[in-house]
Parts: C-alpha cells; sequence; structure tokens
C-alpha cells in the first residue's frame, strides 16, 4: 500500500537546494469491504500526488470499538494507531458515504485517536477528506459529517477544493490507473493542493 519516495533521487536539484521536504501522508481508507472503491481511489491518489509525499495507509479493520474502559491503558491496535498518526506529517481520508454519515469504523477509529483526553492525536494535524460513491453526490454528506468531528478535534482541514467523487468502473482500473483525463487532471490538483496545504499548516504550526 505504501509509495516510498528517496529524497535523493526523486527531488530536482533546485528542490534540495532550497530545502524542500518530503511530507509523510497518512491515510485511511473508511471501508473495510475487500473490494472497496475507495481503497482504489486511494490507489489512484497516491499515483498522481507530488513525488515528495510518503504514502502509509492506516488500518482500521483490526480495531476494537473505542470504549472509554481502556483510557487508562489502550490496547496495541489503537495504541498503534495513535503511533501511526503521530508519526505522520499529515492525515488523508478517503471514505464511503454509510446510510448520509460516517462508517462506523472509521467514527470508532477517530474516537481511539482523539482519547485519551488530553492526548488526542489530530490536534493541529493537517488533514483532507476525499471519497467516493456510486451514487451523484459521491459521499458529500459523510464529508460533511467528517469535517465536522475532525473540527471538533482542531485538526488542520483543507477546505477547499473539495472532492465528491461519482465512482464508475470504467475510469478507475483496480490498481489504480485513471483512465479519464479530466478525472485525473482534478485528482492531481486535489493532491498538489493537499502538499500546499500540508506546508502552509506545518510552517505556521511546525509538528513536534
Ligand atoms: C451500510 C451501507 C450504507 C450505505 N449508504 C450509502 C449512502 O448513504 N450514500 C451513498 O452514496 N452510498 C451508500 N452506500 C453504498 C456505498 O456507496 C457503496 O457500497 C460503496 O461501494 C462503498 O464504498 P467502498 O466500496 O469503498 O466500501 C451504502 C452502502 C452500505 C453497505
Amino acid at each position: 500500500m505504501a509509495r516510498r519516495v528517496a529524497w535523493s533521487s526523486r527531488l530536482s536539484h533546485h528542490q534540495k537546494e532550497i530545502g524542500v521536504r518530503t511530507y509523510k501522508i497518512g491515510y485511511f481508507i473508511g471501508s473495510r469491504s475487500s473490494a472497496s472503491i475507495n481503497r482504489i481511489l486511494s490507489k489512484a491518489l497516491i499515483r498522481l500526488a507530488p513525488h515528495d509525499l510518503e504514502f502509509t495507509e492506516i488500518p482500521i479493520g483490526n480495531l476494537p470499538l473505542y470504549s472509554p474502559d481502556f483510557d487508562g491503558d489502550y490496547p496495541p491496535e489503537p495504541r498503534a494507531l495513535k503511533d501511526a498518526i503521530t508519526a505522520s506529517n499529515a492525515i488523508l481520508f478517503v471514505t464511503p458515504e454509510y446510510n448520509r454519515s460516517i462508517p462506523g469504523p472509521l467514527k470508532s477509529a477517530i474516537d481511539w485517536a482523539s482519547r485519551p483526553y488530553g492526548q488526542n492525536s489530530f490536534d493541529h494535524m493537517p488533514a483532507a477528506v476525499i471519497g467516493a460513491s456510486p451514487g451523484q453526490i459521491g459521499t458529500a454528506l459523510a464529508q460533511q459529517s467528517l469535517r465536522a468531528v475532525l473540527g471538533y478535534c482542531n485538526s488542520r482541514q483543507m477546505t477547499a477544493p473539495e472532492a465528491y467523487i461519482t465512482f464508475h468502473p470504467d475510469v478507475f482500473t483496480a490498481d489504480g490507473d485513471v483512465s479519464d483525463e479530466s478525472t485525473a487532471t482534478f485528482l492531481t490538483d486535489y493532491m498538489r493542493d493537499f502538499r500546499v496545504h500540508i506546508e502552509r499548516v506545518l510552517t505556521v504550526i511546525p509538528r513536534p
């Protein structure tokens, strides 16, 4: 799932001279489906992203449901989740819409990451939200729900552009190749804007 890009081989001489850095992006897939169209979308986004973004999936499939009973001593899976977020410079959410809202497993993962009280992993974290569905509004309502949650978690969200993807199987191959030029351009621009957003946020609020 991860695309690792070596600093020295992919950055231009000019970029190295001015100190442009690589950003580590932790990404969530909001679906547990083995045939997830959002996983396909994530592959397309990784393919089309600027080369100085490194992607690592933050898996949610093995997480128990959140309970405050564990706030004093997190189980290994939620602990690993929080560590993975802390190791990231920014977070990308690629999610389906379930019943006009956030899929339950993703919401529970966010709840784990936001706790214990005072140890919210999303505090000041640059983030972006995107999602695909076969329907015409392309996860718009799930994304609005997710944005409200991330706002409460004090994440620094990219508010524009928004990206509501109506998934057409003839446009995306299973490994994330995008055959439609306008879709590819839109997704490329979205990821370029995300990189700009990350740099802006981290310039003002460097991560520890
Ligand atoms: C429980 C459930 C609820 C769904 N609710 C919505 C919905 O509110 N809006 C929508 O556009 N699609 C909805 N769908 C259809 C999903 O968009 C579709 O199954 C999609 O493939 C899910 O993304 P995934 O393939 O990445 O899992 C729902 C699907 C399920 C299983």
